[in-house]
């Protein structure tokens, strides 16, 4: 299989992009980033691209307005890259039902909880650590799945644990969430690089090669 083409769409500090950017760099994941698509101008993410000479993009509410010629702008870059995976890495918008069923099982997102507890509308970034401290369990951690029309309902590929601490805030959890994706993340996108993760219905199995 030869290199695959990744697109990486954030909305924040990208430290997920950086896990995959070191992972390439190092060898261990056998693809390329062709772009780095963010919602947000000053979104950090941006500039860790730059410094990896990956061309990055603002597509945002300030540049598109309208949602729809958002998506589009966004499905055309992809088609233009002729990107062949997909990875929601801390991406805070709305993707297009049509880009959802064409890059079917080729698109990724990785959120930080086990889901399908602390998932859903509503639960991103900093919420869904406030939701694990206020209800009290003992484990959370972080999940890797394929995105399908649903949010966060898509066929789990990978999930790690940690724990959460008597004295822990929202802040410590999220930081020792962080640790565990930075670990599935690159991982789920090179065995996915290596064509050996396979769908049936919704358990995603990993090939031995
Ligand atoms: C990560 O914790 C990611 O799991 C979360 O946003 C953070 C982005 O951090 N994503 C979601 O909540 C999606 N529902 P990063 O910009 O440093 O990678």
């Amino acid at each position: 299989m030869s290199k695959i083409n990744i697109a990486v769409l954030v909305s924040g500090g990208g430290t997920n992009l950086q896990s995959i950017i070191d992972h390439i760099e190092n060898g261990n994941i056998d693809g390329q980033i062709g772009v780095v698509i963010s919602s947000k101008e000053d979104a950090y993410a941006l500039k860790r691209a730059k410094k990896h000479g990956i061309e990055g993009v603002y597509i945002g509410k300030e540049n598109f307005p309208d949602l729809n010629e958002r998506n589009l702008k966004i499905l055309q870059i992809l088609e233009d890259k002729q990107i062949d995976l997909i990875v929601l890495a801390g991406y805070m918008s709305i993707l297009d039902k049509n880009m959802v069923e064409k890059y079917k099982n080729r698109m990724m997102n990785i959120h930080p909880s086990l889901i399908p507890s602390f998932c859903g509308k509503g639960f991103y970034g900093k919420k869904v650590h406030e939701a694990v401290i206020e209800y009290g369990v003992k484990l959370t951690g972080a999940t890797v799945h394929f995105v399908d029309e649903g949010t966060d309902t898509g066929p789990v590929i990978m999930q790690k644990s940690v724990e959460v601490k008597d004295a822990d805030t929202a802040e410590d959890v999220a930081k020792r969430v962080l640790e565990v994706e930075h670990e599935i993340l690159p991982l789920s996108v090179k065995l996915f690089a290596e064509g050996k993760l396979k769908v049936i219905g919704r358990r995603v199995t990993v090939e031995n090669a």
